[in-house]
Formats: structure tokens, sequence, C-alpha cells
């Protein structure tokens, strides 16, 4: 990575993967091996995640969006249930609590920041309570990478017996500061505070393995429900057969062949290909985090001058692992439109995207819900703007977004 010549492509995209040859090698590797579907690569991706992360057990599936779904699964989330969930997400985050029939509270956010806080999460939990749903758990959305109030969340969720599910997706290598007095920082996915993390490797995330996602907790019994259910529900344990007198033959051992299956379950497993890839970017994982957060010095440096106009939406505290570099504009005051910056912006060669589309509008969930009238979100929507960020960009890309973006404002 040369830190002042421009980046290949020139064309700069919000984000994108960073690969090596060595992670094609060892995608090489594998295709050169024995197991193309989940085998022994899948395994030492776990060992190596749960460690990353200092979590008991980490499985492995096809996305984050199964993740999150195996998570609410594995909460056993039912028609009349409800999950809290910040309306500033992803769709998938509040999907999967439909997946499983559950309801979907959603909860306003900081406009600042994105994150949902406590005090949201307290309101979504009375209009909850008030349309008759059971509020189960909470799913707090780590946005960008910055860790949401993992304590404040905590002791609510304690104090009203729900679970908690981290949508980490964004936060592969983020750590959290206690906001309880604690001291030290904490890696997001260690489950402290909540039943279960989950991530997404998607190309665009901190690290990359295609298609690929991860569930971490320090709880056996939802662990056992996640290795269930990302593999069609299949039992393979002997301890755990039903059906005695088919599973154990006449010496009393185990029918080699034998499988049971009490509950259906979903074919989202990782492949060892993808694995391979995933494993071989978690070994550079403090590299991109620490090229990441120099970059956004980078950014907030050049753009300092430019607020209140444009502005970091960055919080401080922890150590983030930067995914996104969201910047909020003030298109009233600049005189165009995001439409318009975004297409100023795309024919100087810098890509934007806009996250998010704040879920409760989609129209399944309008229909679903009604309108909501959640502020702090649209007041982030009509704001945030995420600019180019990945680790494969130069220090010469950065300029050359800030000087864009200079030219826009006039400065
Ligand atoms: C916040 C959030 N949650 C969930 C997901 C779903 O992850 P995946 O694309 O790996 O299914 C994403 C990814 O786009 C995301 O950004």
């Amino acid at each position: 990575m040369a830190a002042d010549t421009p980046s290949v492509p020139s064309y700069l995209p919000y984000g994108r993967q960073a690969i090596d040859e060595d992670d094609i090698a060892a995608v090489t590797a594998v295709l050169r091996g024995d197991w193309l579907t989940q085998g022994p690569t899948v395994t030492r991706f776990e060992q190596a995640f749960a460690q990353a992360v200092g979590a008991r057990h980490a499985i492995a599936c096809a996305n984050g969006t199964a993740a999150l779904h195996l998570a609410c699964m594995a909460l056993d989330l039912q028609p009349g249930d409800a999950v809290v969930v910040p309306a500033v997400t992803f769709l998938a985050t509040a999907n999967a609590a439909r997946y499983c029939g559950a309801e979907v509270a959603f909860a306003d956010v900081d406009p600042e920041t994105g994150l949902m806080g406590r005090a949201d999460a307290e309101a979504a939990i009375a209009r909850a309570e008030a349309a008759g749903w059971r509020v189960r758990a909470l799913a707090p959305v780590h946005f960008a990478g910055q860790a949401a109030d993992m304590d404040a969340l905590g002791d609510l969720a304690e104090a009203r017996g729900l679970a908690i599910i981290e949508d980490a997706c964004h936060a592969v290598g983020s750590r959290r500061a206690r906001t309880n007095g604690g001291v030290g920082t904490v890696a997001l996915g260690a489950c402290d505070r909540s039943a279960m993390a989950c991530f997404s490797f998607h190309p665009v995330k901190t690290i990359a393995a295609g298609e690929g996602g991860m569930v971490t907790t320090n709880d056996d019994a939802l662990a056992r429900s996640l290795r269930r259910n990302v593999s069609h529900g299949m039992v393979r344990d002997p301890a755990a057969f039903q059906d005695r007198a088919a599973a154990f033959g006449a010496t009393g051992a185990a029918n080699p062949w034998y499988y049971e299956m009490p509950a259906p379950g979903y074919n989202y497993r990782l492949t060892d290909i993808h694995a391979a890839l995933g494993l071989s970017q978690l070994g550079k994982l403090d590299r991109f985090v620490r090229r990441r957060a120099e970059m956004v010095a980078r950014y907030d440096e050049r753009l300092a001058p430019l607020a209140p106009l444009i502005r970091h939406a960055g919080r401080s505290g922890g150590e983030p692992a930067w995914h996104l570099y969201v910047v909020l504009i003030d298109f009233a005051a600049l005189g165009r439109d995001r439409a318009a910056v975004m297409a100023e912006l795309r024919a100087q060669g810098v890509g934007s995207q806009v996250h998010y589309i704040p879920v409760h509008h989609q129209p399944y969930y309008r229909e679903r819900y009604g309108s909501l009238n959640l502020p702090g979100a649209d007041g982030w929507y009509q704001a945030c703007l995420s600019l180019p960020l990945f680790p494969a960009m130069a220090d010469y890309d950065v300029g050359r977004v800030a000087a864009a973006l200079e030219r826009l404002a006039g400065a």
C-alpha cells in the first residue's frame, strides 16, 4: 500500500476488499485439497475467530444474514415475540426476527452517530408492549464499527430479562470502551454483555470471505443450537439421540449412519473455500484496522474546516475498526441535494453510498407497522453519506475525496 500515490482502480468505491497473493494461495490450496464444502478449514477459521474476539464458541455460516437468523432461532423466537432493532441498519437485522415470525420493534437512533442508546431501546420496548408483543431481545448494531453502549444496553437487558444479539457485522476487529466505570477495552464478539454476536465477511466489510458470517457466544446451549441449525437441524451427538432403538445397534454403539432432526434447520454452512479466504484475511485484521484508523484520522483532519456544513458522524470511545466513514452534510446550506452531490462526486471518480434508508420506511414494514415517528433516524437519513474507506486506498485517495468535498463546499 503506497501511502502517497494513487491506488488502483482510480474510481474509488465506498468500500472494497483487499486481497493479496497469500489470500489467493490459501484459497488455491483448499481447491487442490479434499474438502470444498464445510471441512477442516472452517473449523480452523472458527477457532481462530473465537480466539481473536475472546469468545468460547464461534460458529461459521454462509453470511451475516444467516448469522442473525441462526441467533434468532437459538433464542427460540416465536410469533408474538418482538426484537428491538435500531431503524438505522441494513434490512437483515430486522428481517432475521421476521424469519422466526417475531415482530420488529424499531428503535430510534442518535442522529449524530446512528447508534441506538438505552433510552431509544426503552421507548421501543414501551411501544412493543403497548402493541401486546412480548419483547424477548435487543439487537444493537455496532454501526460503522463504532460500539453501541453495551454496558447501558446490557444493564437494561438484565433488568428486563431480555437477551442481546449484537449485530457486529460492521465491527470485525472493534473494541469497546466500558461505560460502567470498568477500565480497558473489550473486543466486540467477546459477548461479555450479550448472548450472541453476529459478523459478516462480505467484501466491503473489514475482512472478506466472499460471502461469510460468524456467530460468537459463551453459552454452550446456544452454541449447540447454532451448530444444529447451520446444517439442516441435524444432530450427530449420540448423547442427544431421542429414538434410542433406531440410533443404537446390538452392541450398544451408535449406528454409524445415524442422525436425527429434532426440528428443521437450514443449509447455512460456510464452505472451506470461503473459510480459507476468511482465515487468511483474519491474519491481517490488525493491519486493516490500523490502516482504516489512519485514513479516518486523515479524513478528520482534512474535513475539519468544512464543519458544520460537512462533518464526520463519528463517536469517540473504544477502538473502532472503522467499516464506514460517514459524513453528515447540511444539504440545504450546501445548496445541493444528495443526489446532486453523489453525481458530482462520481464525476470526480469518488463513489459514495447511503447507510441506511431507515428500515421502518420499507414498504413491507410500513404496511405491517404503519408509519412510525423516529426523528433521530430520519435526521440521520437526511444528512448521511458514506465516503470511500478501504485498506487498499492510499493517503493520496483520501486527499482526492477531501478535495472533491472542498470544491463542493466552495472552500
Ligand atoms: C448491519 C448489517 N447487518 C447484517 C448484514 C448482513 O450481512 P451479509 O451481507 O453478510 O448477509 C449486513 C451486511 O450488509 C450489515 O451491514
